[in-house]
C-alpha cells in the first residue's frame, strides 16, 4: 500500500514513520511513504505558499495554487505507476486532517486499508484556501476535538492506525483481528512472565492450559472492562447484537 503525504515539513514525516514496526514495513517494501514538499510546487520567486486571508483576520492562509499543482503531480506518478503495472486508475481518495472533519475511528482505519493508494493534505496556519479543498479532497478527517498547529502529527496517527492492518505489516496475522474494538469491545487484561510479580499472581485460568476456558474468560474480561471504561461502546456492540 502506499501512502502519499503532501506537506509542508517532509522530513516530521519521514522521520517520525520511519522507525519500529512501520520502518521495517517499508524497508520490506510491504507499504511505502511518499512525503512531497507542497513548497516545491508554488510558482512564486520567493516560494511563498501561504497569503493574507480574504476579509481580514488573523493568520494567514494556505494558497489554492501550489496545493492543486502538488496534488496533480501526486495523481501523475500515481497513474504512471499503475500504467506500469497495467492497471486502471481507479478512484483516488485525498484525505485532508483537520479539526472540522470526520473524527477518526478503527472503523475508518479498515475502511482507508482496502485502498492501494492513499494521498494526505497537511494544512497549516489558518487553514487552506476553500477552492483547493474543493478541488481535491475528497474526504475531511479530525483526529479529535482539538487543535493542532498543523496536520502532520495527525496524519502520522492515521496512517500508523491504517497501515497496522495492512496484511504483514504486523508479524502475527491475528493480532491486527483480537484486539481492542473488535465487535466494539476493548482488550482483555495481558500478562507475561513471571507468574508472581510483587505478590500479584497471574489468573489461574491463563495457565490451564484450557483453550476454551481461556477464551471464554478473556471474552468476559473484554466485556466487563468495556462496561467499566467505556459502556457507550459496549451499548453499541449489544444494539448491533455482537455480544
Ligand atoms: N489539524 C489541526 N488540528 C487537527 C486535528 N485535531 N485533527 C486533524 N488535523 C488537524
Amino acid at each position: 500500500m502506499e501512502f502519499h503525504v503532501m506537506t509542508l515539513f517532509p522530513e516530521m514525516i519521514v522521520q517520525g514513520l520511519s522507525t519500529s514496526v512501520l520502518g521495517r514495513a517499508i524497508a520490506r517494501g510491504i507499504i511505502s511513504l511518499n512525503a512531497v514538499n507542497i513548497r516545491d510546487y508554488t510558482l512564486d520567486k520567493h516560494k511563498r505558499v501561504d497569503d493574507y486571508p480574504y476579509g481580514g483576520g488573523a493568520g494567514m492562509v494556505m494558497s489554492a495554487d501550489p496545493v492543486v499543482r502538488c496534488c496533480r503531480s501526486v495523481f501523475e506518478k500515481i497513474e504512471e505507476k499503475k500504467r506500469g503495472e497495467g492497471k486502471e486508475a481507479g478512484r483516488r481518495r485525498v484525505i485532508y486532517l483537520t479539526p472540522q472533519g470526520r473524527t477518526f475511528s478503527q472503523e475508518m482505519a479498515r475502511e482507508f486499508a482496502k485502498e492501494e493508494e492513499l494521498v494526505f493534505l497537511c494544512g497549516h496556519y489558518e487553514g487552506i484556501d476553500e477552492r483547493a479543498v474543493e478541488m481535491v479532497v475528497t474526504d475531511q478527517v479530525s483526529i479529535g476535538d482539538y487543535v493542532l498547529t498543523g496536520g502532520e502529527l495527525a496524519v502520522m496517527v492515521v496512517i500508523d492506525a491504517v497501515a497496522r492492518l495492512v496484511p504483514g505489516v504486523l508479524n502475527n496475522g491475528d493480532s491486527a483481528e483480537f484486539e481492542t474494538f473488535h465487535d466494539h469491545l476493548l482488550e482483555y487484561p495481558q500478562y507475561t512472565r513471571p507468574e508472581v510479580y510483587e505478590g500479584r499472581a497471574v489468573p489461574e485460568v491463563l495457565l490451564s492450559g484450557h483453550h476454551a476456558k481461556i477464551e471464554q474468560w478473556r471474552r468476559q474480561q473484554s466485556i466487563e472492562r468495556t462496561r467499566a471504561l467505556r459502556p457507550e461502546l459496549l451499548e453499541r456492540a449489544v444494539k448491533e447484537g455482537l455480544v
